[in-house]
Order: structure tokens, then C-alpha cells, then sequence
């Protein structure tokens, strides 16, 4: 019997970390107001709370219209479709995200093509994006992922000079702020989640922003079944599909969103103290602070293993036991999409992958993105972000365990525990 909990020692924390989602009284009487009002979907179009939840997220991240869908994935999906992305066009996304940023530019039969991250960011590498450009460009797609911000301000430079349209992926940065604007802001459109993780959620759900009411217009035709969008100043009649967001969920959005400021500034508290608790130890590092980031809207907080200074024992060991002391984390939360399981593509699905080619593009294959594989297989650790949503003592607890595990690290060393072994799976693939 080891010191540690994995080896059948006393884990640091029995008792659980604040719960997510977090539903209270607002949202239990918005709920209410909906199930009386017998206006329960999302026609007429927009619903009543849908439409003050769009109008009031979108001024919180600066931006002058809102639209929620069903889903982050169509927040995509539409923006995609809102700046006219066809068949046969280039969308240049980060290859560390979760695949549901690049599903929606296949499912348009468009072309993602994959540049790496910023090993100080963990964000789409903006050093990287010209050399990646081609004559089919049409859309840059950062992510905002975990902590930070993908830096927007190389990334709108780029798009000016080569003509591309920008959408951002904001489903980890609601109210966050890069040199005082808004998430989703910045670029054409702004795509959020509101599935049952993000920092806020009704479950599932989406939204998206922009300034540009022409966007907006086809937005909103493309998510309500091709209707005419109520303002409908540019006539656009487009395909669409019934991608409405019922009131039921807007309504635990709007209490959602009121709480939002509250809980931002006690998760920035409990992180600034958790860094002043790591800094200087050795095998972990903290991502680069950014100062052009004026609002953090941490999705998780995100650490570096170094294994290298850590015996040279792996990050699935580390994170597993650290699990076993009682604290929710992860490793392999993200990977390089093309290799993940949950990438099984299929060329025949997507035909812009041949068109013009002897062979259509092989995308599990083709790349080679180093930080994106030292961030997904060895070096990233997460932490949900409602274990800052409590007290001090939670946050201490969490610096307890990473250093009792980083001071007894030789007592994993050859271990086999379910805990490690899932840690070596993507999250799809691994056991109950
Ligand atoms: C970075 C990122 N993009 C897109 C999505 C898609 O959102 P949803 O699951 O609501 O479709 C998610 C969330 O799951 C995400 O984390």
C-alpha cells in the first residue's frame, strides 16, 4: 500500500466540488413562466425569451445582433452558411478542438484544412495561417479554446490582407474579452454553446452573434426553415431547417446569463489564487499569461505535465491519480481531430475532397501538427471549471493533491489502473 489513493492510500478529497450545471430559483421560475405562456417552442419566430436572451448576450460580448439555435455545432453551422461558405471552399481550423468545430464545414461540403496551435496558447497558431492559405480560401475559424483567446488580432490582420471571412468559435469563451471586445465580436460571427458544460447552458443550445444584419438575416432564414428572417431587409431566401431553440431552454439561459458576471469573478479569484499555489512547481507550467485578454472566460483551467521532469512518468498516470485523490480532471480531453475516433471520415460523404484530385484528400493522414500532439497525448491537463465555483479550500485542495501525486510520482510508475487506462482513450472511447 502506497501513500497515494491509487496505490490504496487516503485520497485528499472525499467531499464533491461544487455541481454543474447549477440551476436555481430564477431558473426554476423562468421554467415556470414558459410552461404557463403555452408558447413553448421557437415559432413565432424568435419565442419571447429567445429573442431578450439573443438581444442581451449579444450586447454582453459587444456585438449588436444575437440568434440562439439548438446547438454549438449549428452556431457554426449557421455562421458558416451566413458568410456564404459553398462546396469546394477552404475553412482553415485549428487541428486541437473538439470535432464539433470542423463537422459543420464537411457537412457544407467544404474543406477543412488543419493548422496547428500555439504551444503558449494552446489556440490556433495565427504564425501559422498564411502559409496555409490557398487559392480556395475562403474562412478562418479560430478557436477561443480553454483559457485564452486565439490571437485575434494577427488573425483579423490576415483575413483583411488575403480577403477571408472570420467566424470565431466561442463555446468555451462566454464573456470573455480580447483588448475590451466581446467574444464573437470580432470576426464576421461568433458561434457559442450552450451544451451542459459550457459556462453557461440550458442543456443544450447555441448562439450566434455578429454585427452585420445581413448575416443575421440569413442566419436567421437558414435556422427557422428558410423563412424570411423578420427583418428580412436582404431578402434572402435560402434552404433552411427547423434549428430553433425552445423557450424553455432561452428561459434558463436568461437566468444563466444574469449570473454569469457573478460567477466569472469568483472563478478569476479561485484561479489567480490555484497559479500562486503551482507557480514554481516543478513538471508543471501555466500557460502564458495574455494581457489583451481584459475579460477570462475560462472553459477549464489548463495546465502543462511535464513528464520529462516528472520521472519520466506520463501524463495518463499523473491525471489518473490525481482523479483518484478526488479531483475531476482530464487529460486526453481534446485530440489532433483527424486522429480522433470521432473523425471515421469517409471521403465518399464528402465529395469536395476529391473534386480536382486523382485522390481525394486524405485528411486523416495528411498533417503532421506537433504542439497539437504534445497538447492532446502528453502534456495538457484540464480542470472543469465549477471546481472554482466554491471555496478557497477547494482550490487548496486541488494544489494538495497535484502535490502530493508530483512528491510520490515513483508510486505509479508500471501501475495498471482503469483510472490510467482510460486516461490513454480520447473520451469516446473509454470505459464506464
Ligand atoms: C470548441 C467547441 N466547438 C464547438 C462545440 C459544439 O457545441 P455543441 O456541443 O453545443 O454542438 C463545442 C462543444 O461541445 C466545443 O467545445
Amino acid at each position: 500500500m502506497g501513500k497515494l489513493a491509487i496505490t490504496g492510500g487516503d485520497a485528499v478529497r472525499t467531499s464533491p466540488f461544487p455541481v454543474w450545471p447549477l440551476g436555481k430559483e430564477e431558473e426554476a421560475l423562468a421554467l415556470q413562466d414558459v410552461l404557463e405562456s403555452s408558447r413553448w417552442g421557437g415559432q413565432p419566430f424568435p419565442g419571447k425569451y429567445a429573442s431578450a436572451f439573443a438581444k442581451k448576450f449579444a450586447a454582453v460580448h459587444t456585438a449588436k445582433y444575437g440568434q440562439c439555435v439548438n446547438t454549438g455545432t449549428v452556431a457554426i453551422q449557421a455562421a458558416l452558411k451566413a458568410i456564404d461558405i459553398r462546396p469546394g471552399d477552404e475553412v482553415i481550423v485549428p487541428a486541437y478542438t473538439w470535432e464539433g468545430t470542423v463537422g459543420p464545414v464537411l457537412l457544407m461540403n467544404a474543406v477543412p484544412v488543419f493548422v496547428d496551435i500555439d504551444p503558449e496558447t494552446y489556440c490556433l497558431d495565427a504564425r501559422q495561417i498564411e502559409r496555409a492559405i490557398t487559392s480556395k480560401t475562403k474562412a478562418l475559424l479560430p478557436v477561443h479554446l480553454g483559457m485564452r483567446f486565439a490571437d485575434m488580432d494577427e488573425i483579423l490582420r490576415i483575413a483583411k490582407k488575403h480577403n477571408l471571412k472570420v467566424v470565431e468559435d466561442c463555446a468555451h469563451a462566454h464573456g470573455g474579452k480580447w483588448n475590451g471586445k466581446g467574444a464573437g465580436s470580432m470576426g464576421d460571427l461568433g458561434a457559442f454553446s450552450f451544451q451542459s458544460s459550457k459556462l453557461i447552458t440550458s442543456g443544450e443550445g447555441g448562439a450566434v452573434i455578429t454585427n452585420n444584419l445581413e448575416y443575421l438575416e440569413r442566419v436567421q432564414s437558414y435556422i427557422n426553415a428558410g423563412r424570411a428572417s423578420p427583418t428580412d431587409q436582404y431578402h434572402h431566401r435560402i434552404i433552411g431547417f427547423n434549428y430553433r431553440l425552445g423557450e424553455f431552454q432561452a428561459a434558463v439561459l436568461c437566468a444563466q446569463l444574469e449570473r454569469l458576471p457573478e460567477q466569472a469573478a469568483l472563478r478569476k479569484k479561485n484561479m489567480l489564487h490555484f497559479e500562486s499555489l503551482l507557480h514554481h512547481t516543478t513538471a508543471l507550467g501555466l500557460l502564458k499569461p495574455e494581457p489583451r485578454i481584459t475579460a477570462q472566460a475560462p472553459y477549464g483551467y489548463v495546465l502543462k505535465y511535464f513528464q520529462h521532469q516528472a520521472k519520466d512518468i506520463p501524463r495518463a498516470e499523473f491525471v489518473g491519480a490525481l482523479q483518484m485523490e478526488g479531483i475531476p480532471c482530464d487529460g486526453l480531453f481534446y485530440e489532433p481531430v483527424y486522429k480522433s475516433s470521432l473523425f471515421p471520415l469517409d471521403p465518399a460523404d464528402f465529395p469536395a475532397l476529391s473534386w480536382g484530385r486523382e485522390k481525394p484528400l486524405d485528411l486523416r493522414n495528411m498533417y503532421s501538427c506537433p504542439e497539437a500532439d504534445r497538447a492532446a497525448y502528453h502534456e495538457a491537463v484540464w480542470f472543469p471549471h465549477q471546481l472554482f465555483l466554491g471555496t478557497i479550500q477547494d482550490v487548496h485542495a486541488i494544489a494538495v493533491a497535484i502535490h502530493k501525486v508530483l512528491s510520490n510520482i515513483e508510486e505509479l510508475r508500471g501501475l495498471d489502473h482503469k483510472a490510467i487506462r482510460n486516461q490513454r482513450l480520447g473520451r469516446a472511447d473509454r470505459e464506464s
